[in-house]
Protein backbone atom coordinates (compact mmCIF):
# COMPACT_ATOMS: atom_id res chain seq x y z
CA UNK A 1 0.00 0.00 0.00
CA UNK A 2 1.11 3.49 -1.13
CA UNK A 3 1.85 6.25 1.55
CA UNK A 4 -1.27 7.98 2.33
CA UNK A 5 -1.41 11.55 0.87
CA UNK A 6 -4.08 14.00 2.73
CA UNK A 7 -7.04 15.66 0.21
CA UNK A 8 -9.72 17.92 1.06
CA UNK A 9 -13.10 17.61 -0.57
CA UNK A 10 -15.31 20.60 -1.48
CA UNK A 11 -19.19 20.64 -2.91
CA UNK A 12 -21.11 17.52 -1.79
CA UNK A 13 -23.78 17.16 -3.91
CA UNK A 14 -24.71 14.14 -5.95
CA UNK A 15 -21.61 14.68 -7.75
CA UNK A 16 -19.23 15.64 -5.06
CA UNK A 17 -20.68 12.43 -2.82
CA UNK A 18 -20.02 10.29 -5.46
CA UNK A 19 -16.60 11.44 -6.62
CA UNK A 20 -16.01 11.48 -3.10
CA UNK A 21 -16.11 8.13 -2.47
CA UNK A 22 -14.66 6.89 -5.79
CA UNK A 23 -11.88 8.82 -5.27
CA UNK A 24 -10.85 6.72 -2.09
CA UNK A 25 -10.21 4.03 -3.88
CA UNK A 26 -7.44 5.47 -5.44
CA UNK A 27 -3.99 4.15 -3.95
CA UNK A 28 -2.35 6.41 -1.40
CA UNK A 29 -5.61 8.58 -1.31
CA UNK A 30 -7.05 9.92 2.24
CA UNK A 31 -9.56 12.35 2.36
CA UNK A 32 -9.26 13.93 5.83
CA UNK A 33 -11.45 16.71 5.29
CA UNK A 34 -14.62 17.63 3.05
CA UNK A 35 -17.18 20.49 2.96
CA UNK A 36 -20.72 21.69 1.88
CA UNK A 37 -22.25 25.02 2.98
CA UNK A 38 -24.81 22.34 3.62
CA UNK A 39 -24.25 20.75 7.00
CA UNK A 40 -26.56 17.86 5.93
CA UNK A 41 -24.71 16.87 2.47
CA UNK A 42 -21.08 17.27 5.10
CA UNK A 43 -22.34 14.64 7.57
CA UNK A 44 -24.05 12.39 4.77
CA UNK A 45 -20.45 12.29 2.97
CA UNK A 46 -18.46 11.87 6.21
CA UNK A 47 -20.85 8.86 7.26
CA UNK A 48 -20.24 7.54 4.09
CA UNK A 49 -16.19 7.71 4.35
CA UNK A 50 -16.48 6.38 8.09
CA UNK A 51 -19.05 3.35 7.08
CA UNK A 52 -16.56 2.24 4.41
CA UNK A 53 -13.40 3.01 5.58
CA UNK A 54 -13.31 3.55 9.26
CA UNK A 55 -12.88 6.80 10.05
CA UNK A 56 -14.08 10.01 9.72
CA UNK A 57 -13.03 13.26 7.97
CA UNK A 58 -13.17 16.31 9.57
CA UNK A 59 -16.39 18.23 8.54
CA UNK A 60 -16.32 22.13 7.77
CA UNK A 61 -19.58 24.53 5.93
CA UNK A 62 -16.59 26.93 5.22
CA UNK A 63 -14.47 26.12 2.84
CA UNK A 64 -11.44 28.69 3.76
CA UNK A 65 -11.33 27.15 7.49
CA UNK A 66 -10.65 23.51 5.49
CA UNK A 67 -7.96 25.33 2.96
CA UNK A 68 -6.65 27.31 6.37
CA UNK A 69 -5.26 23.11 7.41
CA UNK A 70 -1.14 22.74 6.77
CA UNK A 71 -1.47 18.63 6.44
CA UNK A 72 -3.88 19.18 2.91
CA UNK A 73 -1.79 18.68 -0.13
CA UNK A 74 -4.28 18.89 -2.77
CA UNK A 75 -7.99 19.31 -2.90
CA UNK A 76 -10.73 18.38 -5.27
CA UNK A 77 -13.84 20.84 -5.97
CA UNK A 78 -17.23 19.44 -6.72
CA UNK A 79 -19.19 22.72 -6.17
CA UNK A 80 -21.32 24.75 -8.76
CA UNK A 81 -19.96 25.87 -12.02
CA UNK A 82 -19.65 29.50 -10.89
CA UNK A 83 -18.00 28.83 -7.79
CA UNK A 84 -15.40 26.66 -9.17
CA UNK A 85 -12.63 29.38 -10.46
CA UNK A 86 -12.55 31.44 -6.94
CA UNK A 87 -12.49 28.63 -4.79
CA UNK A 88 -9.82 27.05 -7.01
CA UNK A 89 -7.84 30.10 -6.71
CA UNK A 90 -8.29 30.24 -3.28
CA UNK A 91 -7.23 26.69 -3.20
CA UNK A 92 -3.72 27.41 -5.17
CA UNK A 93 -3.28 30.60 -2.80
CA UNK A 94 -3.43 28.61 -0.02
CA UNK A 95 -0.02 26.05 -1.40
CA UNK A 96 -2.62 23.20 -2.55
CA UNK A 97 -2.71 21.76 -5.77
CA UNK A 98 -6.26 21.46 -7.01
CA UNK A 99 -8.74 19.40 -9.32
CA UNK A 100 -11.90 20.98 -10.43
CA UNK A 101 -15.08 19.51 -11.44
CA UNK A 102 -15.92 20.20 -15.36
CA UNK A 103 -17.98 23.45 -16.21
CA UNK A 104 -17.63 26.63 -18.35
CA UNK A 105 -16.50 30.00 -16.73
CA UNK A 106 -18.18 33.33 -16.51
CA UNK A 107 -15.92 35.30 -17.87
CA UNK A 108 -12.49 35.09 -19.77
CA UNK A 109 -10.99 37.17 -16.82
CA UNK A 110 -11.26 34.05 -14.05
CA UNK A 111 -9.22 31.99 -16.60
CA UNK A 112 -6.65 34.67 -16.58
CA UNK A 113 -6.96 34.42 -13.09
CA UNK A 114 -5.97 30.65 -12.62
CA UNK A 115 -3.69 30.81 -15.10
CA UNK A 116 -1.38 33.26 -13.23
CA UNK A 117 -2.11 32.17 -9.83
CA UNK A 118 -0.86 28.76 -11.14
CA UNK A 119 2.42 30.31 -12.40
CA UNK A 120 3.41 32.15 -9.67
CA UNK A 121 2.22 29.94 -6.96
CA UNK A 122 3.38 26.45 -8.31
CA UNK A 123 0.37 24.91 -7.24
CA UNK A 124 -1.30 23.03 -10.46
CA UNK A 125 -5.31 23.47 -11.72
CA UNK A 126 -6.84 20.33 -13.25
CA UNK A 127 -10.08 20.37 -15.00
CA UNK A 128 -11.16 17.15 -14.19
CA UNK A 129 -12.44 16.29 -17.67
CA UNK A 130 -13.42 12.53 -16.79
CA UNK A 131 -14.49 12.12 -20.81
CA UNK A 132 -10.69 12.37 -22.10
CA UNK A 133 -10.50 8.85 -20.09
CA UNK A 134 -13.43 7.29 -21.74
CA UNK A 135 -12.51 3.87 -23.16
CA UNK A 136 -13.68 4.97 -26.82
CA UNK A 137 -11.97 8.35 -26.57
CA UNK A 138 -8.87 7.22 -25.29
CA UNK A 139 -8.72 4.45 -28.08
CA UNK A 140 -9.51 6.65 -30.64
CA UNK A 141 -6.80 8.92 -29.66
CA UNK A 142 -4.58 6.01 -29.65
CA UNK A 143 -6.29 5.73 -34.22
CA UNK A 144 -5.29 9.41 -34.39
CA UNK A 145 -1.74 8.74 -33.08
CA UNK A 146 -1.21 5.65 -35.35
CA UNK A 147 -2.01 7.69 -38.06
CA UNK A 148 -5.42 5.91 -39.09
CA UNK A 149 -7.23 8.97 -39.76
CA UNK A 150 -4.71 10.88 -41.75
CA UNK A 151 -4.63 14.40 -41.09
CA UNK A 152 -7.29 15.57 -38.88
CA UNK A 153 -9.14 18.86 -40.09
CA UNK A 154 -12.06 18.59 -38.70
CA UNK A 155 -14.11 17.47 -35.20
CA UNK A 156 -17.79 17.56 -33.63
CA UNK A 157 -18.77 17.14 -30.11
CA UNK A 158 -21.55 17.65 -27.69
CA UNK A 159 -23.39 17.96 -24.49
CA UNK A 160 -27.08 16.23 -25.68
CA UNK A 161 -28.45 15.28 -22.47
CA UNK A 162 -31.80 15.20 -21.46
CA UNK A 163 -31.83 17.15 -17.81
CA UNK A 164 -35.58 19.04 -17.99
CA UNK A 165 -35.92 17.73 -14.83
CA UNK A 166 -32.59 18.35 -12.99
CA UNK A 167 -32.92 21.73 -14.46
CA UNK A 168 -36.36 22.78 -13.87
CA UNK A 169 -36.59 21.59 -10.57
CA UNK A 170 -33.42 23.42 -8.88
CA UNK A 171 -34.48 25.26 -6.37
CA UNK A 172 -36.73 22.11 -5.21
CA UNK A 173 -33.55 19.79 -5.10
CA UNK A 174 -30.93 22.81 -4.38
CA UNK A 175 -28.87 22.01 -7.60
CA UNK A 176 -27.52 24.92 -9.15
CA UNK A 177 -28.26 24.80 -12.95
CA UNK A 178 -31.31 26.34 -12.91
CA UNK A 179 -30.28 29.38 -12.20
CA UNK A 180 -27.52 29.55 -15.16
CA UNK A 181 -30.49 28.69 -17.74
CA UNK A 182 -32.39 31.27 -16.40
CA UNK A 183 -29.75 33.83 -16.81
CA UNK A 184 -27.54 32.75 -19.51
CA UNK A 185 -27.14 32.61 -22.96
CA UNK A 186 -24.58 30.36 -24.35
CA UNK A 187 -22.63 27.13 -24.76
CA UNK A 188 -22.86 26.38 -20.86
CA UNK A 189 -20.70 23.29 -21.02
CA UNK A 190 -18.31 22.42 -23.22
CA UNK A 191 -15.54 20.59 -22.24
CA UNK A 192 -16.81 17.00 -22.11
CA UNK A 193 -16.24 16.70 -25.50
CA UNK A 194 -14.05 19.42 -26.55
CA UNK A 195 -11.51 18.40 -23.89
CA UNK A 196 -10.76 15.15 -25.57
CA UNK A 197 -11.03 17.11 -29.31
CA UNK A 198 -8.18 19.85 -27.94
CA UNK A 199 -5.83 16.58 -26.81
CA UNK A 200 -6.52 15.46 -30.27
CA UNK A 201 -5.75 18.35 -32.24
CA UNK A 202 -2.84 19.25 -29.92
CA UNK A 203 -4.31 22.96 -28.98
CA UNK A 204 -1.79 24.39 -26.59
CA UNK A 205 0.57 22.56 -28.11
CA UNK A 206 1.58 23.33 -31.48
CA UNK A 207 -1.91 24.19 -31.68
CA UNK A 208 -4.46 26.68 -30.15
CA UNK A 209 -8.15 28.06 -30.24
CA UNK A 210 -8.15 31.03 -32.23
CA UNK A 211 -11.99 32.48 -32.36
CA UNK A 212 -15.31 30.73 -32.12
CA UNK A 213 -18.65 31.86 -33.01
CA UNK A 214 -22.04 31.07 -31.19
CA UNK A 215 -25.83 30.95 -32.13
CA UNK A 216 -28.92 30.27 -29.78
CA UNK A 217 -32.16 28.73 -30.84
CA UNK A 218 -35.08 29.68 -28.88
CA UNK A 219 -35.52 28.57 -25.53
CA UNK A 220 -39.38 26.78 -25.49
CA UNK A 221 -38.16 23.05 -23.90
CA UNK A 222 -38.33 24.04 -20.11
CA UNK A 223 -41.77 26.14 -20.61
CA UNK A 224 -43.18 22.85 -22.25
CA UNK A 225 -41.76 20.35 -19.86
CA UNK A 226 -43.27 23.05 -17.01
CA UNK A 227 -46.49 22.50 -18.17
CA UNK A 228 -46.29 18.74 -19.46
CA UNK A 229 -45.29 17.91 -15.41
CA UNK A 230 -47.27 20.48 -13.64
CA UNK A 231 -51.18 20.39 -15.56
CA UNK A 232 -52.36 22.26 -12.43
CA UNK A 233 -49.39 24.50 -13.01
CA UNK A 234 -46.24 26.10 -12.00
CA UNK A 235 -44.44 29.37 -11.45
CA UNK A 236 -41.63 28.83 -13.54
CA UNK A 237 -44.14 27.57 -17.03
CA UNK A 238 -44.35 30.99 -18.33
CA UNK A 239 -40.55 31.79 -17.43
CA UNK A 240 -38.63 33.47 -20.07
CA UNK A 241 -35.74 30.93 -20.04
CA UNK A 242 -32.37 32.90 -21.59
CA UNK A 243 -30.58 29.47 -22.20
CA UNK A 244 -31.27 28.49 -25.89
CA UNK A 245 -32.49 24.85 -26.21
CA UNK A 246 -30.05 24.41 -28.98
CA UNK A 247 -26.68 26.22 -28.80
CA UNK A 248 -23.68 25.39 -31.73
CA UNK A 249 -20.35 26.95 -31.49
CA UNK A 250 -18.51 26.63 -33.75
CA UNK A 251 -13.79 27.05 -33.59
CA UNK A 252 -11.37 27.89 -35.52
CA UNK A 253 -7.46 26.29 -34.81
CA UNK A 254 -4.45 28.21 -35.66
CA UNK A 255 -3.71 25.46 -38.16
CA UNK A 256 -7.37 25.72 -39.55
CA UNK A 257 -8.94 22.62 -37.89
CA UNK A 258 -12.78 23.39 -37.35
CA UNK A 259 -14.57 22.35 -34.37
CA UNK A 260 -18.46 22.40 -34.11
CA UNK A 261 -19.97 22.11 -30.65
CA UNK A 262 -23.63 21.55 -29.57
CA UNK A 263 -25.28 21.93 -25.90
CA UNK A 264 -28.47 20.72 -25.45
CA UNK A 265 -30.02 20.18 -22.65
CA UNK A 266 -33.73 21.16 -22.57
CA UNK A 267 -35.32 19.05 -25.21
CA UNK A 268 -36.39 15.36 -25.11
CA UNK A 269 -34.01 13.36 -26.58
CA UNK A 270 -31.26 10.40 -26.10
CA UNK A 271 -28.01 11.21 -24.10
CA UNK A 272 -25.14 11.74 -27.00
CA UNK A 273 -21.47 13.46 -26.93
CA UNK A 274 -21.90 13.76 -30.71
CA UNK A 275 -17.95 13.20 -31.03
CA UNK A 276 -16.64 13.03 -35.02
CA UNK A 277 -13.43 12.71 -36.10
CA UNK A 278 -12.89 13.71 -40.14
CA UNK A 279 -9.46 13.12 -41.61
CA UNK A 280 -7.84 12.94 -44.92
CA UNK A 281 -8.04 8.76 -44.55
CA UNK A 282 -10.91 8.18 -42.55
CA UNK A 283 -13.87 9.16 -40.23
CA UNK A 284 -15.62 8.30 -37.15
CA UNK A 285 -19.34 9.06 -36.14
CA UNK A 286 -20.98 8.51 -32.65
CA UNK A 287 -24.23 8.25 -34.05
CA UNK A 288 -24.59 4.81 -34.46
CA UNK A 289 -20.66 4.38 -33.07
CA UNK A 290 -19.49 3.78 -36.85
CA UNK A 291 -16.19 4.60 -38.36
CA UNK A 292 -15.06 4.26 -42.15
CA UNK A 293 -11.06 4.28 -43.85
CA UNK A 294 -10.01 4.93 -46.91
CA UNK A 295 -9.47 1.51 -49.09
CA UNK A 296 -10.21 -0.35 -46.02
CA UNK A 297 -13.74 -0.77 -45.31
CA UNK A 298 -16.40 -1.53 -48.13
CA UNK A 299 -16.66 1.63 -50.65
CA UNK A 300 -18.83 4.45 -48.65
CA UNK A 301 -20.10 2.38 -46.07
CA UNK A 302 -19.69 2.71 -42.51
CA UNK A 303 -18.43 0.06 -40.17
CA UNK A 304 -19.27 -1.03 -36.65
CA UNK A 305 -16.63 0.95 -34.63
CA UNK A 306 -15.94 -1.77 -31.67
CA UNK A 307 -13.90 -4.08 -33.47
CA UNK A 308 -11.63 -1.05 -33.95
CA UNK A 309 -11.84 -0.37 -30.44
CA UNK A 310 -10.83 -3.45 -29.34
CA UNK A 311 -7.97 -3.70 -31.58
CA UNK A 312 -6.24 -0.34 -30.82
CA UNK A 313 -7.59 -0.26 -27.12
CA UNK A 314 -5.49 2.01 -25.41
CA UNK A 315 -3.61 0.35 -22.91
CA UNK A 316 -4.25 1.95 -19.87
CA UNK A 317 -7.73 0.70 -20.63
CA UNK A 318 -5.96 -2.90 -21.53
CA UNK A 319 -4.97 -2.74 -17.62
CA UNK A 320 -8.03 -1.08 -16.04
CA UNK A 321 -10.20 -4.35 -18.05
CA UNK A 322 -7.70 -6.85 -16.10
CA UNK A 323 -7.94 -5.16 -12.70
CA UNK A 324 -11.23 -4.61 -12.71
CA UNK A 325 -13.38 -1.17 -14.54
CA UNK A 326 -15.65 0.55 -11.79
CA UNK A 327 -17.17 3.39 -10.75
CA UNK A 328 -19.10 5.95 -12.92
CA UNK A 329 -19.34 6.61 -16.44
CA UNK A 330 -18.80 3.46 -17.66
CA UNK A 331 -14.96 3.89 -15.70
CA UNK A 332 -13.68 6.66 -16.42
CA UNK A 333 -14.32 8.89 -13.26
CA UNK A 334 -12.20 6.95 -11.37
CA UNK A 335 -9.27 7.28 -14.04
CA UNK A 336 -9.27 10.67 -14.28
CA UNK A 337 -9.41 10.87 -10.52
CA UNK A 338 -6.15 8.84 -10.33
CA UNK A 339 -4.40 11.08 -12.87
CA UNK A 340 -5.30 13.98 -10.71
CA UNK A 341 -4.02 11.86 -7.45
CA UNK A 342 -0.90 10.57 -9.32
CA UNK A 343 0.22 14.25 -9.99
CA UNK A 344 -0.80 15.52 -6.48
CA UNK A 345 0.71 13.04 -4.54
CA UNK A 346 4.18 13.17 -6.64
CA UNK A 347 3.84 16.92 -6.97
CA UNK A 348 4.30 16.50 -11.27
CA UNK A 349 2.71 18.28 -14.17
CA UNK A 350 -0.91 17.02 -14.10
CA UNK A 351 -2.24 15.57 -17.99
CA UNK A 352 -4.40 18.87 -17.80
CA UNK A 353 -3.16 21.45 -16.73
CA UNK A 354 -3.70 25.13 -16.21
CA UNK A 355 -3.79 26.49 -19.92
CA UNK A 356 -6.05 23.06 -20.68
CA UNK A 357 -8.10 24.08 -17.85
CA UNK A 358 -8.60 28.05 -19.08
CA UNK A 359 -9.14 27.20 -22.98
CA UNK A 360 -11.35 24.91 -22.11
CA UNK A 361 -13.25 26.78 -20.24
CA UNK A 362 -13.25 30.01 -21.99
CA UNK A 363 -15.71 28.68 -24.26
CA UNK A 364 -18.47 29.08 -22.34
CA UNK A 365 -18.11 33.29 -21.44
CA UNK A 366 -17.32 33.83 -25.36
CA UNK A 367 -19.61 31.91 -26.59
CA UNK A 368 -22.14 33.93 -24.60
CA UNK A 369 -20.35 37.41 -25.35
CA UNK A 370 -20.59 36.00 -29.78
CA UNK A 371 -24.60 35.24 -29.05
CA UNK A 372 -24.79 38.80 -27.38
CA UNK A 373 -23.16 40.26 -30.36
CA UNK A 374 -25.53 38.84 -32.29
CA UNK A 375 -23.16 35.50 -33.22
CA UNK A 376 -19.95 38.09 -33.70
CA UNK A 377 -16.89 35.73 -34.20
CA UNK A 378 -14.93 36.22 -30.98
CA UNK A 379 -10.99 35.81 -30.45
CA UNK A 380 -9.62 33.22 -28.40
CA UNK A 381 -6.94 34.19 -25.70
CA UNK A 382 -4.12 32.25 -26.01
CA UNK A 383 -3.20 31.24 -22.25
CA UNK A 384 0.05 30.37 -22.64
CA UNK A 385 1.03 33.61 -23.67
CA UNK A 386 3.12 32.21 -27.20
CA UNK A 387 4.60 29.02 -25.31
CA UNK A 388 2.27 26.70 -27.52
CA UNK A 389 4.26 27.16 -30.46
CA UNK A 390 7.60 25.97 -28.26
CA UNK A 391 6.76 24.08 -24.67
CA UNK A 392 8.51 22.69 -22.47
CA UNK A 393 7.77 18.24 -23.17
CA UNK A 394 4.78 16.49 -21.33
CA UNK A 395 5.58 14.60 -18.49
CA UNK A 396 5.63 10.98 -19.98
CA UNK A 397 3.35 8.64 -17.90
CA UNK A 398 0.32 6.43 -17.66
CA UNK A 399 -2.40 9.10 -17.47
CA UNK A 400 -0.20 11.57 -20.68
CA UNK A 401 -3.03 12.40 -23.11
CA UNK A 402 -0.74 14.05 -25.22
CA UNK A 403 0.69 10.49 -26.48
CA UNK A 404 -0.17 6.99 -25.89
CA UNK A 405 3.25 5.92 -23.41
CA UNK A 406 3.74 2.81 -23.63
CA UNK A 407 6.10 2.31 -21.47
CA UNK A 408 4.50 2.50 -18.71
CA UNK A 409 1.81 -0.56 -19.17
CA UNK A 410 2.03 -3.98 -17.79
CA UNK A 411 -0.35 -4.69 -20.64
CA UNK A 412 0.56 -3.15 -24.24
N1 LIG B 1 -17.89 15.01 -15.06
C1 LIG B 1 -19.12 14.54 -15.00
O1 LIG B 1 -19.43 13.54 -15.63
C2 LIG B 1 -20.12 15.25 -14.15
C3 LIG B 1 -21.34 14.66 -13.83
C4 LIG B 1 -22.22 15.36 -13.02
C5 LIG B 1 -21.90 16.62 -12.56
N2 LIG B 1 -20.71 17.19 -12.91
C6 LIG B 1 -20.30 18.51 -12.44
O2 LIG B 1 -20.04 18.42 -11.05
C7 LIG B 1 -20.34 19.66 -10.40
C8 LIG B 1 -21.29 19.41 -9.25
O3 LIG B 1 -22.47 18.83 -9.76
P1 LIG B 1 -23.69 18.44 -8.80
O4 LIG B 1 -24.70 17.82 -9.68
O5 LIG B 1 -23.24 17.70 -7.61
O6 LIG B 1 -24.17 19.91 -8.38
P2 LIG B 1 -24.96 20.42 -7.10
O7 LIG B 1 -25.41 21.80 -7.40
O8 LIG B 1 -25.97 19.38 -6.70
O9 LIG B 1 -23.84 20.38 -5.97
C9 LIG B 1 -22.92 21.40 -5.79
C10 LIG B 1 -22.60 21.48 -4.32
O10 LIG B 1 -21.62 22.49 -4.11
C11 LIG B 1 -21.94 23.15 -2.91
N3 LIG B 1 -21.33 24.49 -2.87
C12 LIG B 1 -21.52 25.52 -3.73
N4 LIG B 1 -20.80 26.59 -3.34
C13 LIG B 1 -20.13 26.21 -2.23
C14 LIG B 1 -19.23 26.88 -1.37
N5 LIG B 1 -18.88 28.17 -1.56
N6 LIG B 1 -18.72 26.21 -0.31
C15 LIG B 1 -19.09 24.92 -0.09
N7 LIG B 1 -19.96 24.24 -0.88
C16 LIG B 1 -20.45 24.88 -1.94
C17 LIG B 1 -23.45 23.22 -2.91
O11 LIG B 1 -23.97 23.44 -1.62
C18 LIG B 1 -23.82 21.86 -3.47
O12 LIG B 1 -24.02 20.88 -2.46
C19 LIG B 1 -20.90 20.56 -11.49
O13 LIG B 1 -19.87 21.33 -12.01
C20 LIG B 1 -21.37 19.58 -12.54
O14 LIG B 1 -21.41 20.15 -13.82
C21 LIG B 1 -19.81 16.52 -13.68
Amino acid sequence: MAEQYNFGVIGLGGRGHGNLMEFLKADGVRVAAVCDQYADRVKAAADSVEKEYGYRPTEYTDYKALLARDDIGAVLVFTTWITHSRIALDCMLAGKHVAVEVGGSASVEECWQLVRTSESTGKFCMLLENCCYDRYEMALFNMKQLGLFGEVVHCQGAYQHDLRDEILHGRENRHGRLFNFMNRNGELYPTHQFGPICKLLGINRGNRIVSLVSMASPARGLNAYARKQHPDGYDLEDYKFTEGDVVTTMLKCAHGETILLTHECTLPRPYSRGYRIDGTKGAYTEDDNQIYFDGVSPHEQWEPVLPYIEKYEHPLWKEYFVKGVHGGHGGMDFLVLSAFAEAAMNNVAPPIDVYDTAVWMCVTALSEQSIAMGSHPVPVPDFTNGLWIDREPYRRGRYCLEEVCTEFYDVN
